[in-house]
């Protein structure tokens, strides 16, 4: 019997694939083509304390093997959130993760503390946003900032907290360090890389906020160097993210040093991936007479 399940600050999750927040709704408009109950664990699209409109439009381009998004935390806000997503993703036999996004430290502790009583395993803290003016990447660039907003949140916190990191830095070491002194359960990296990209025909800035957040494919290198990186600088577990399309994928950020990892913009080019890649884990384990997923975890040194 292959053991796929991991443990992520207590919560045992069945196999270490989750979707990555803002590329599966809260589950629902992908649940006619994905078992939800085949995945580790449901990230949903960041919630912010009140409802927000987001950025204007054109806000995703397709970039060489990637997309840049600007959409800018359209959320419906908490009290929505709780009383419609969080009963859909219940019906499943999976792992609820709430992606939680703010402009200020009062805006992510007030949704914080409004989950603490809703049937949530985990929360994942959006501090590396690059695209809303206020608050998100505000915390996520400096370590002073990350480690107190980190300390604040975990004051109102009854889930396991999970810090989300930006690629965007000079030393990502530094920021998880920050985040680990600050209290954080886990970490997740990465969120997207600020990019640009010109409508030539046009003389204008394909996306109305002039820059996006880049993902897909062409990060994945960027990403796996940077989980490496975190690895052998903290030792709270890491879930993995930045490009992940395939099983393989998947498997060099869990030699890198990931207990787990997040699926998101192959969502958009495969709906079936995340479920694919659970299996192409498994499969891979089988070849390679894996007995247990955690001899693969960190493998590479
Ligand atoms: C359209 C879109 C929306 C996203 N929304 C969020 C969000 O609400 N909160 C968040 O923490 N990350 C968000 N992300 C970042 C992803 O969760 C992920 O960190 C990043 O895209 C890298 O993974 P990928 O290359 O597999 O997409 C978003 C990404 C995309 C493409």
């Amino acid at each position: 019997m292959i053991k796929t399940g991991v443990t992520l600050a207590g919560v045992e999750l069945k196999n270490p694939v989750m979707t990555a927040s803002g590329t599966f709704g809260s589950g629902a408009e992908y649940s006619e083509f994905v078992d939800l109950n085949r995945l580790g664990a449901v990230v949903t699209k960041g919630v912010a304390n009140v409802p927000w409109s987001g950025n204007p439009t054109p806000r995703v381009t397709e970039t060489a093997s990637g997309m840049l998004n600007a959409i800018g935390l359209q959320n419906p806000g908490i009290d929505l959130f709780c009383k419609r997503d969080i009963p859909f993703l219940k019906q499943y036999d999976t792992k609820i993760v709430v992606n939680v996004c703010g402009k200020s430290t009062e805006d992510y502790c007030e949704v914080v503390e409004r989950l603490a009583d809703e049937p949530v395993d985990l929360l994942e803290i959006n501090v590396s946003c690059p695209n809303v003016k206020e608050g998100g990447i505000a915390f996520g660039q400096n370590p002073k900032a990350l480690e107190a907003i980190t300390k604040e949140v975990k004051k109102y916190a009854k889930q396991p907290i999970i810090m989300k990191l930006s690629p965007n830095v000079t030393d990502i070491t530094e920021m998880a360090r920050a985040a680990e002194a600050g209290g954080a359960d886990i970490l997740s990296l990465i969120n997207t890389l600020t990019g640009m990209k010109i409508d030539i025909y046009r003389r204008a800035f394909a996306l109305a906020n002039k820059t996006g957040g880049m993902s897909g494919p062409a990060v994945k290198p960027v990403a796996v160097r940077m989980v490496y990186q975190v690895a052998q600088a903290v030792s709270l577990p890491i879930i993995g993210m930045g490009g992940i399309a395939t099983a393989e994928d998947a498997l060099e950020f869990i030699m890198a040093g990931a207990t787990a990892v997040s699926v998101g913009t192959a969502n958009f080019f495969n709906p079936y991936a995340t479920v694919e890649i659970a299996e192409g884990i498994e499969n891979f384990m089988r070849e390679q007479h894996v007995e247990d997923i955690h001899e693969l975890i960190g493998a590479v040194k």
